[in-house]
């Protein structure tokens, strides 16, 4: 009798004890315990399951089917598990070489579905914003075909740590507090908002990313299935996307191309600000900063700069070799593509906050040259006293993050660019958004590749734009 529908450790104890007292598969009726059995037979567990001690050695891989196949929603599947360990455990020793063994296939059939839920998963919950006392929780609502809401939890949690937040399933919730996950019971879907901004920001960011050329509604519903449209903000912009494409497709063909408009004058000094502001105070008090050993070196703190009311915080990894002669932000070959790129997206720069992750150049010395080095997880930490001013203080409907190290020094984690980039991230108070550091736009060598990536990075800030906005 197992605890619940994923009850691995129990599943596998029970396993290994059966196994090794030679209780063939014939003789093991599984059962996953229910309210009612709580009151009924209590000790079911103890009396027939043997708990002998012994080696017990099946492949490792095994294993891990087994750790996957126990979230498929068929009731057979621990007693599928089981005859598999067992055969494994009797000497079968090339068992999973065997692919068209009827129960191997049918257990790797199992681990297929589970692990398409679970990408399904991964890509399509959506957070709503719920406020309760004055704090702020996200709660998404999703609905698996498996029982994978344990095995993902710390997918979230990892992707999602600074936030406090809830998936609620039909047959399971999982709870993030900042600290720790725990479960609960099933849920019901009016316990999630059916709408709130980030709702709105995910229609914006659909709609400006939909390619009305590049409309193929089969590969759409195959990769975005319409069953898990109730739950996606996005999906009530499809239908109209789908019918005004044609007349898109027809308008863009006939707009004459245009050149991108000239960038305008490079940087503008923000308006002068009352000194005992803050973020002022803040930047008075960071021209001082010990936090690390990087001031030493390095010329001068770069702080941000822009409106402390700005609705866009663009955060960038560190001062460079120009900003540290400077002591401001982006103002060398990075932020002069950056400036470009926003000008392109009509984007203007002086309504926006720009600042880094890290307030002082990191480099080393190469005869007369100084050459910029990575800022490491303790730099980060000890300069996101100041950035957590900064945003604080800003508190910026959209925060973009240019590149890994802002991406880090903002969600607490280390992020991969090319999984997470152009999607909204909920974030307490603001939405994030990821997208490229523009130093990496200069250092790609092949000039198609660049003229690419250079049209996603500004398509990005565009999405970022809309989102300020909308
Ligand atoms: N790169 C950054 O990340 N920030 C700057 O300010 C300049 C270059």
């Amino acid at each position: 009798m197992l605890a619940h529908e994923v009850d691995w450790g129990g599943w596998r104890d029970a396993a290994r004890g059966l196994a090794l007292s030679d209780v063939s598969p014939d003789e093991v009726v599984w059962s996953v315990r229910t309210s009612s059995d709580l009151f009924a037979d209590a000790d079911t567990e103890d009396v027939r399951t043997p708990r002998p001690g012994g080696a017990f050695t099946v492949p490792r891989a095994l294993v891990g089917l087994a750790e996957t196949v126990i979230q498929a929603r068929e009731p057979e599947r621990f007693a599928l598990l089981y005859r598999l360990i067992w055969r494994a455990h009797r000497g079968e020793k090339h068992l999973l070489e065997q692919t068209t063994d009827p129960e191997l296939h049918r257990a790797n059939r199992m681990a297929q579905a589970v692990r398409r839920d679970t990408h399904k998963m991964r890509a399509f919950v959506r957070f709503r914003e719920v406020v309760e006392n004055g704090a702020t929780r996200y709660v998404a609502w999703f609905e698996p075909s498996h029982f994978i809401v344990e095995a993902n939890a710390a997918f979230f949690v990892r992707r999602f740590a600074t936030m406090t937040w809830s998936i609620l399933t039909p047959y399971r919730s999982a709870h993030w507090n900042g600290v720790e996950t725990s479960f609960g019971p099933g849920a019901n879907p009016a316990e999630v908002p059916d709408d709130d901004c980030l709702a709105e920001y995910w229609r914006t960011y659909f709609s400006s990313i939909f390619n009305p050329a590049r409309l193929k509604i089969s590969a759409m519903t195959s990769e975005m299935p319409r069953k898990y449209w109730k739950n996606l903000p996005e999906a009530a912009a499809i239908p109209e996307l789908i019918r005004a494409a044609r007349g898109r497709v027809d308008a863009m063909v006939e707009t004459p191309v245009i050149s991108a408009p000239k960038p305008t004058r490079r940087f503008e000094q923000a308006a002068p600000r009352p000194s005992n502001s803050p973020l002022a105070r803040a930047k008075a008090e960071a021209a001082e900063c010990r936090r690390c050993h990087l001031w030493e070196p390095a010329t001068q703190t770069v702080f941000g700069e822009g409106p402390p009311d700005a609705s866009i915080m663009m955060i960038g990894e560190q001062a460079g070799d120009h900003e540290d002669l400077a002591g401001r932000p982006f103002v060398g070959p990075a932020g002069q593509l950056l400036d470009r790129a926003m000008a392109e997206a009509g984007i203007d720069r002086t309504q926006v906050y720009v600042t880094n992750a890290v307030k002082h150049f990191k480099f080393e010395p190469r005869g007369k040259r100084r050459i910029h080095a990575r800022p490491d997880t303790g730099e980060i930490a000890a300069c996101r006293f100041w950035l957590d001013i900064e945003r604080a203080e800003v508190a910026p409907k959209v925060t973009l993050l240019l590149g890994a190290t802002a991406a880090r020094a903002v969600l607490g984690r280390a992020v991969t660019i090319s999984r997470e980039r152009s999607r909204p991230i909920p974030l307490a108070g603001s939405t994030a958004f990821v997208t490229v550091h523009p130093a990496y736009l200069l250092r790609l060598p092949d000039e198609a590749a660049r003229a690419r990536e250079y049209a996603a990075f500004v398509a990005d800030l565009r999405v970022a734009a809309l989102l300020a906005a909308a």
